[in-house]
């Protein structure tokens, strides 16, 4: 069995990030063959330096690694260096609707977001998105909720060319876990955490410093009242803050409300930047380690490359036997 998935290189990678993704990547690697990918391509559909793209793309294999994805079993590599990828998604663009395109959340969030540069890219970001998956034979996509709906249009696309040229390839499942699925901004509960929001109060970036997610956590909103309670309807900032509380420690919700009984929203507060700071510390002191040595980093991208070049090439083929081109 497969998993495949992958993040943008642009620069900030949040604790959504961390755990809608990288948490169940690690723990998928014991069951399933892996392959994790650094979507640059997927990036320049926003407009990018290309310096700090390069740069990005390193710290993101880097953090991959600091984050626990072991590179003996699991092969991580850098999406433009599989040429197949832009490939595959030529030959889906011939079987995907305009009108489905249409109907993507995110592209439409993305075009309000740029409205100056709605390029045809940004468009077609989930057939690319569709192109990674299919290529490696994929049968779970493990990723945050706001994905789900390109993993559907991939499982589309996969069923309509096998109707159209035959059974070419595995339908993929996607993979969300529940209490992880969307982790909300720390300024609006109400949208989730996110790289391209305005103010970096929207999130903790797995690279913060301690005094930084002690400021942010401090600013986190709150809702009325003073009881740390769960309940996402009436209180869907304290719910937020629990639900990260919880992910960082392990505790069940229940255990942390009890903990909290009779305390205030100000030494809730204060614990859990205490808790994220030392939950960051291992992962940001392995990055650091891992900065020094960027010869292993490069090595792994490389053996990635040669190991998912293999399986896109042979995909690629039997794509291209099936319509006919020469
Ligand atoms: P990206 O780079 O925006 O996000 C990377 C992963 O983080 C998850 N995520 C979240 N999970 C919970 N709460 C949040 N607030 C939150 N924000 C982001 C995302 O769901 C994602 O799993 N299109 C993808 C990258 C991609 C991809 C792929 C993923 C390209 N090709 C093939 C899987 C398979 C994206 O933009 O993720």
């Amino acid at each position: 069995m497969r998993a495949f998935s992958g993040i943008q290189p642009t620069g900030i990678i949040h604790i959504g990030n961390y755990f809608g993704a990288i948490k169940q990547w690690i723990d998928l690697q014991q069951k399933f063959e892996c392959f994790f990918c650094i979507v640059n391509q997927h990036a320049i559909t926003i407009p990018q330096n290309p310096k700090a793209l390069k740069k990005n793309t390193i710290d993101l294999a880097t953090l991959y690694l600091a984050c626990g994805l072991n590179p003996e079993i699991s092969t991580i590599f850098i999406q433009s260096e599989i040429k197949q990828h832009t490939e595959l998604t030529w030959i889906l663009n011939t079987i995907t609707k305009i009108s489905e395109l249409e109907r993507m959340t995110q592209f439409k969030e993305k075009a309000k977001q740029h409205r100056k540069n709605v390029n045809v890219g940004l468009f077609d970001y989930p057939v690319l998105m569709a192109a990674d998956i299919l290529l490696y034979k994929t049968d779970v996509v493990p990723v945050g909720e706001d994905q789900k709906q390109h993993v559907e249009i991939t499982r589309t696309l996969a069923r309509r060319f096998n109707k159209i040229y035959g059974q070419t390839f595995k339908i993929p499942e996607v993979l969300i876990k529940k209490e992880s699925a969307r982790i909300m901004g720390l300024d609006n509960p109400f949208k989730k955490m996110s790289k391209s929001a305005k103010s970096p109060l929207n999130y903790i970036a797995l690279d913060d410093s301690p005094e930084l997610i002690f400021e942010k956590i401090q600013k986190a909103v709150t809702d009325s009242g003073k009881e740390i309670v769960y309940n996402p309807q009436k209180k869907p900032a304290i719910a937020n803050l629990l639900t990260i509380f919880s992910l960082i420690t392990g505790k069940s919700i229940k255990e942390i409300e009890k903990e909290f009984q009779g305390k205030g929203y100000s030494e809730f507060k204060q614990k859990l930047a205490y808790e994220i700071i030392e939950f960051l510390s291992p992962i940001q002191a392995k990055k650091r380690d891992l900065q020094k040595n960027e010869k292993y980093v490069f090595q792994v991208l490389e053996i990635g490359k040669e190991k998912a070049k293999i399986i896109a090439k042979e995909t690629m083929n039997r794509v291209n036997e099936k319509i006919g081109l020469i």
